[in-house]
C-alpha cells in the first residue's frame, strides 16, 4: 500500500521573547531537531507550515515589531531557521498568519518565494492552503488582522484542475461563523473535500466544522510556541503528523520531550502522541 508522510505545523511565533523559559536561538534549535529526528524515524514528503512565525504585526502590548521596528521575525525565521530545518527532497510551503499582514509581493520577499496562499499535490490529495487573513494587507496601523474567510471560487477552481484528488482545507484558521456561504456549499456538497487543518487558537483537538455546515472533521495542528489551552500541558509544543494512503488518511499531533520553566516549575515532558484521528475511504 502506497503510504505517504506529511508534517503540518503552526504557530511557531519565531519571537524574541519566547516562553516556557525557551528563547529563540534554543526554539529554532529544538525545531531543527525536532524534524529532523521526525525524519530519521519515518521521512516526510511535505512540511506544511500554516502561519504566525512571528508577531510582526499585532494589536497589543509592544506592538508589531514591523510597524514599530521595521524588523520582521518572519523573514529570519525564512531565510536563517527554515533552510536548515528541512531535509533535501522535503517540499515545503509557508502561508501568511494573522500576525503576517504582508502583501504578496513582500510576501515572497521576504520569505524567499514563498506565496501567501498556495496548493500543493501530494500523491492522490491536493491541500488547498487558503489565505483567510488576507484583508488590509501592508497595513498602516497596528491590528491582528482582518478576516475574509477562504476563497470558494479559488478552492473551486484548483479542485476543477486535479478532479481526481481528494482534498484537504488549510488555512491559518477557518471561522466558520464568519465563512461565506458559497465555501459552506462546497463543505455540504463536495464529498472529496475529505477534512480541514488550521493553526491560530494554539490548540491541538480532533473537532468537526457542524452539522449545518459540511460535517466536516477539522484538525487544529497545535503551536511550537505556547499553549492555547489553559492547562498548558494540555498541549505542548508540538507539530502534527498526517498519513496519507489510497485507504485512508490518519494523523496525530506529535509532542516531542523537552524541559521547559513554567510559572517558575521547571520540567520536562514525556514524548507523546495526542489527539489522533482516522478516517477510512
Ligand atoms: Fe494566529
Amino acid at each position: 500500500m502506497k503510504k505517504t508522510k506529511i508534517i503540518i505545523a503552526s504557530d511557531i511565533h519565531f519571537c524574541a521573547e519566547g516562553w516556557y523559559g525557551i528563547d529563540r536561538v534554543r526554539k529554532a534549535e529544538m525545531l531543527r531537531a525536532d524534524f529532523a529526528a521526525e525524519y530519521a524515524r519515518d521521512p516526510y514528503a511535505a512540511l506544511l507550515l500554516l502561519g504566525d512565525y512571528s508577531l510582526d504585526h499585532w494589536e497589543w502590548n509592544t506592538k508589531g515589531t514591523y510597524l514599530t521596528k521595521g524588523h520582521s521575525d518572519t523573514a529570519l525565521f525564512a531565510t536563517q531557521c527554515l533552510p536548515l530545518m528541512v531535509p533535501a527532497g522535503v517540499d515545503v510551503r509557508m502561508i501568511a498568519g494573522n500576525h503576517e499582514q504582508y502583501g504578496e509581493e513582500k510576501w515572497q520577499e521576504i520569505t524567499g518565494g514563498f506565496h501567501r496562499r498556495d496548493h500543493i499535490v501530494i500523491g492522490d490529495f491536493l491541500f488547498i492552503l487558503s489565505d483567510t487573513f488576507g484583508g488590509d494587507l501592508d497595513p498602516t496601523e497596528h491590528s491582528d488582522g482582518t478576516y475574509i474567510g477562504a476563497d470558494a471560487a479559488e478552492i473551486q477552481a484548483l479542485m476543477a484542475r486535479y478532479p481526481d484528488k481528494r482534498v484537504v482545507l488549510c488555512a491559518h484558521w477557518f471561522d466558520m461563523n464568519r465563512e461565506s456561504e458559497a465555501f459552506l456549499d462546497l463543505l455540504r456538497g463536495e464529498a472529496r473535500i475529505v477534512c480541514l487543518m488550521c493553526g491560530h487558537n494554539h490548540i491541538s483537538r480532533v473537532a468537526n466544522t457542524g452539522e449545518d455546515k459540511g460535517n466536516k472533521p477539522i484538525l487544529y495542528t497545535g503551536h511550537y510556541s505556547y499553549s492555547g489551552e489553559k492547562n498548558i500541558v494540555r498541549c505542548l509544543p508540538g507539530y502534527r503528523e498526517m498519513i496519507l494512503t489510497d485507504e485512508g488518511l490518519t494523523s496525530k499531533y506529535i509532542v516531542p520531550a523537552h524541559t521547559y520553566v513554567y510559572n517558575q516549575v521547571k520540567f520536562t515532558n514525556e514524548p507523546a502522541t495526542q489527539d489522533e484521528f482516522e478516517l477510512r475511504f
